[in-house]
């Protein structure tokens, strides 16, 4: 048997890794890091070059937004549109560039213990899109193959929020109901189960794992509707233009739809999007709004407006205000915003959760009174409206919680005996 096991929790916004010694049995070192990757512009002929990470926003952001930079490419998983993409005169499909992810993991942790382990409990949301099954499939079956490239060879696959619940585990000192709730950057995973500190170590917990569910919403829905609702203003959505003279006309607001994801906003690379919004601009009176627009997308501004949205959402989780701020080029935006306006701007996305709460806790005939504590785990457990949702529908359970980047991580690699023969 191989000393060690990793659990890897790979994450639309960071990726964690958990080094398990199987004869000490214990956890000896966490590893996360941003789930980024950077190919700078400039490479050196047949040499592949990219940054990984912490670095990769670094380099990205110094080489003034030129390059290629990706983010959130747990999405691209489960997209059967998504075949491949060159990148430096190389072809990438989506298991090449989640592997460079795992191999910066990997090549971490194989430092820290000196040896190459290639076994792994790797972590998957409960549904990496929607129940679309083949689409799910699609997508394990990538990150599969993304953990082989990356040098692992016996490879388990493990419910994300499973993990989040075997970590809350080793913390527990009675047997206990609980309902898991894992909000991440691109999905909010939950499971409902029997947690019992003595049952650890022991092979039969299938009959523990009660419900295990899901939906596709997390902190990146909320910094779009917050793109959408408080940024696209800045970047000219309601701009009158005046192609037919006497015919004021609103700039159609689907164009803005574009800026409000990551993924989209590739999209207006393409040259005849830049030829109408030059259009619209020129026929707008140059109005300085548009203009902000036209700024943002020449120069690739979108990753640095996005920071500032979400640096906005992390301030507010603290306080009852806080700046949103973007200077930059011509660019200047200053605005205050207040945790009911906030709360207001994400109120959709919260429904979204609140309403598969419901459905899930009704077809999985789970009681409320039923449940004895909750965990929450995730950066998107600390947004303030999560945490009044968790406490009105569950006002007689205290919210529990942990190391919302890491206990993933950690209960994947904790759970890794469940799979031994
Ligand atoms: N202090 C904070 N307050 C609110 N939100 C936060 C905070 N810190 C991080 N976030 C948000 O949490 C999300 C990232 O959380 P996490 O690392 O748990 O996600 P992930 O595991 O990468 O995603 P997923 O599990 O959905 O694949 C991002 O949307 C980030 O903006
Ligand atoms: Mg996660």
């Amino acid at each position: 048997m191989d000393r060690y096991l990793y659990g890897i929790d790979f994450g639309t916004t960071n990726s964690a890794l958990a080094i398990f010694d199987e004869e000490k049995k214990e956890i000896i070192d966490t590893i996360i890091i941003p789930s980024l990757i950077y190919f700078p512009s400039t490479s050196i002929p047949n040499q592949e070059k990219y940054v990984i990470g912490d670095l990769a926003i670094e380099s990205y952001l110094s080489d003034q937004m030129e390059g290629r930079f990706i983010k959130s490419i747990k999405q691209i998983l489960p997209r059967r549109s998504f075949i491949e993409t060159r990148i430096q005169n190389k072809k990438y499909n989506a298991s090449d560039l989640v592997a460079l992810i795992l191999k910066e993991l990997k090549g971490k942790a194989d430092k820290i213990i000196g040896y190459n382990c290639t076994k792994a409990v790797i972590g998957r949301p409960v549904f990496f899109d929607d129940d679309d099954t083949m689409k799910d499939t699609l997508a394990q079956t990538r990150l599969n193959k993304a953990a082989q490239i990356a040098g692992f060879t016996d490879i388990r696959f493990q419910f994300e929020p499973i993990g989040a619940a075997f970590a809350y585990e080793k913390t527990i000192q009675k047997k206990e109901n609980v309902l898991v709730a894992d909000l991440g950057g691109g999905t909010t995973d939950f499971t409902y189960l029997i947690l019992d500190p003595s049952k650890v170590g022991s092979k039969d917990r299938k009959n523990d794992m009660m419900a295990t569910g899901g939906i596709y919403v997390g902190g990146d829905s909320f910094d779009s509707s917050f793109m959408w609702e408080k940024g696209t203003p800045y970047f000219g959505k309601n701009t009158i233009y005046e192609a037919t003279p006497g015919k004021p006309l609103t700039v159609p607001k689907s164009l803005f739809a574009n800026i409000c994801t990551w993924d989209k906003m590739n999209f207006f690379n393409s040259l005849r999007i830049k030829k109408d919004i030059q259009d619209y601009y020129y026929y707008s009176g140059n109005d300085p709004k548009f203009k902000n627009l036209i700024t943002l997308i020449d120069n690739n501004l979108g990753y640095s407006v996005f920071q500032s949205i979400e640096k906005t959402k992390i301030a507010l989780t603290n306080n009852n205000v806080a700046d949103f701020s973007y200077t930059k080029m011509d660019i200047d935006i200053n605005e205050e915003i207040s945790l009911s306006i906030y709360n207001e701007v994400v109120a959709k996305d919260i429904e979204r959760i609140s309403e598969y709460l419901d459905e899930f806790l009704s077809i999985k005939s789970i009681n409320p009174t039923d449940i004895d504590s909750l965990f929450l785990t995730g950066g998107t457990s600390m947004v303030s409206a999560i945490q009044n949702l968790f406490k009105t529908k569950f006002p007689h359970l205290k919210i529990n919680s942990g190391d919302n980047f890491k206990s993933v991580a950690k209960g994947l690699a904790y759970s890794g005996y469940l799979f031994e023969d």
